[in-house]
C-alpha cells in the first residue's frame, strides 16, 4: 500500500426530500447563482419548480443556464461564463447529470479569469481560484458531484479532455435518488458502465502488490453496480436499488479507492473519449464497448488480477477449479455478455463506427495521451486495443 492524502471536502446531503435544503445550502454561499441544467428533463419531472421554490424560499437570484447536451460542450460553457460575468453572480447551482455538473465546475472557474476557459484543459493555464458549484445529481454515474474532475469537448478541435484540480470539488452536493426514477433504461445502464468503469480503471492498473482494503472496497462497489443496475432496470422506481447505485457511483469516483494505489491511469476513458468526441456517443456506452478490448489486450500481464476480479464478481462460474488464465478469458466473456444484457453496445459495429476509422480514433486518443502522460499508449497500442473492440 502506498502513502497518499486523501481529503474530499465536498459535503453530501444524501436521501428522501433532501433537495429542500437546496435554498439554505446555497444562501451560505451567494444570493445570486446561475442554474446551470440540461435540455429538458429537469422541466418534465418537474423538478426545475422545485428547485426554483426552495431558492426563492431564501430570496436568492436565478439566471438560468439551459441546454447542457451529453458530452458537453465548451461553447455552452463559454456562453454560461459570459452570463456569471454580466450578472456578476456569486456561485453556481447545477442540477443533473455528469454533463450539467462538469459544465458548471468549468463555469465556476472560468468566470473568474480573463482568458479563454478551454486553456485549462490543454495544460496553458492552472487555476488558482473557482466560484462556489452547489449540485443536485439527478444520474447515477460520473461521480462528478463528489470530485474534483471535469471533462469537456471542444467541438472546434475535436477534442474530448478532462482534468481534476483541487478547486473543483463542489461545495455541497445533493443526492436525492427519488430524483433518479425518471433516469431511462439505456442511460441507469450507461451510468452504471461509467462507475463500473471507473473501478476497473483503478482496480486494473495499479501496480502495488499489496492493496487489500482498495481491492475489497473496488470489489464490493462494482458488485452493487451490477446488482442493482440490474434492479433499476427491473423497478425504476425501487428506492433501495436507485439509492445504492447512486451511493456506488459516487464512491466509484471520488478519490477513496484510489487511495494507496500508487500510481494509476485512466487508459480505457483515454480511449473512449475519442468515441464520444468523434461520434458523440454516449460516455458509458462507449466504455462498454472499450472495457472487454483493453481487457483482452492487457490480459497476458494482467491475467492473475483478471482472475481475481472474476472471482469476486462471477463467483459461481469462475470458480477455483479454472487455470489463471481461463479464469481471466472467461471473466472478460462474461463481462462482456452483461454489458450487452443491459442492452449497451459491445463492439465498434453497433455503434456504427467503421473499422476502417480505427487509425483516425487512435490519433484523436493519443492527444489526451499526452495531457495524461500515458506513455505506455502509442499509435499502435490504441489500434490494437481497438481492433479487439470491432
Ligand atoms: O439533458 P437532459 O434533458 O437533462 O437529459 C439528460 C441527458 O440527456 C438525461 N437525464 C439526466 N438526469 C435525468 C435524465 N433523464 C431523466 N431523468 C433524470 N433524472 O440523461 C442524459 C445524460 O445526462 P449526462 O449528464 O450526460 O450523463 P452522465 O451523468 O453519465 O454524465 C456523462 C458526462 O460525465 C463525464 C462524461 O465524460 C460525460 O461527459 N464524466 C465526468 C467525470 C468527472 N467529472 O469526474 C468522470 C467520468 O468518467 C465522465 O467522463
Ligand atoms: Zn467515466
Amino acid at each position: 500500500m502506498q502513502n497518499f492524502v486523501f481529503h474530499n471536502p465536498t459535503k453530501i446531503l444524501f436521501g428522501k426530500n433532501t433537495l429542500s435544503s437546496l435554498g439554505t445550502e446555497t444562501a451560505a454561499f451567494s444570493k445570486r447563482v446561475l442554474l446551470v441544467y440540461g435540455r429538458n428533463s429537469i422541466k418534465k419531472t418537474g423538478l426545475y419548480d422545485r428547485v426554483i421554490e426552495s431558492l426563492a424560499h431564501e430570496k436568492i437570484e436565478v439566471v438560468d443556464h439551459a441546454g447542457v447536451s451529453p458530452n458537453p460542450l465548451v461553447s455552452h460553457v463559454r456562453e454560461g461564463i459570459a452570463k456569471v460575468k454580466e450578472c456578476d453572480l456569486g456561485a453556481i447551482v447545477a442540477v443533473g447529470g455528469g454533463s450539467v455538473i462538469d459544465s458548471a465546475k468549468a463555469i465556476a472557474a472560468g468566470a473568474l479569469v480573463a482568458h479563454d476557459v478551454w486553456k485549462f484543459f490543454i495544460g496553458k493555464k492552472t487555476i488558482k481560484a473557482t466560484l462556489p458549484v452547489i449540485t443536485v445529481l439527478t444520474l447515477a454515474a460520473a461521480g462528478s458531484e463528489m470530485n474534483s474532475g471535469m471533462v469537456l469537448t471542444n467541438e472546434k478541435t475535436v477534442e474530448k479532455f478532462g482534468f481534476g484540480h483541487r478547486l473543483l470539488y463542489p461545495k455541497t452536493s445533493i443526492l436525492d435518488p427519488e430524483l433518479t426514477f425518471t433516469v431511462p433504461p439505456d442511460y441507469t445502464a450507461y451510468g452504471a458502465i461509467d462507475a463500473i468503469s471507473h473501478v476497473l480503471e483503478f482496480y486494473m492498473t495499479t501496480q502495488d502488490p499489496d492493496t487489500q482494503v482498495q481491492d475489497r472496497i473496488m470489489e464490493g462497489l462494482l458488485i452493487n453496480c451490477m446488482e442493482n443496475c440490474e434492479r433499476c432496470l427491473d423497478k425504476p422506481d425501487d428506492y433501495s436499488a436507485r439509492a445504492n447505485l447512486m451511493w456506488a457511483a459516487t464512491l466509484a469516483l471520488n478519490g477513496l479507492t484510489a487511495a494507496g494505489l500508487g500510481r494509476v491511469g485512466f487508459p480505457m476513458h483515454m480511449i473512449e473519449h475519442s468515441l464520444s468526441a468523434l461520434y458523440n456517443v454516449p460516455h458509458g456506452a462507449g466504455l462498454s464497448v472499450i472495457i472487454p478490448g483493453w481487457l483482452t489486450w492487457a490480459l497476458p500481464h494482467r491475467k492473475k488480477r483478471i482472475a481475481r476480479l472474476g472471482r469476486q464478481i462471477f463467483p459461481e462460474t469462475i470458480t477455483n477449479e479454472l487455470s489463471t488464465t481461463a479464469a481471466a478469458g472467461q471473466t472478460i466473456a462474461l463481462l462482456r455478455d452483461w454489458f450487452a444484457a443491459q442492452h449497451s453496445p459491445v463492439s465498434l459495429s453497433e455503434l456504427d463506427i467503421p473499422i476502417t476509422d480505427i487509425p483516425h480514433i487512435a490519433q484523436n486518443s493519443l492527444q489526451l495521451a499526452r495531457v495524461w502522460r500515458l506513455k505506455e499508449y502509442g499509435q499502435h497500442e490504441i489500434e490494437t486495443i481497438l481492433t479487439l473492440c470491432k
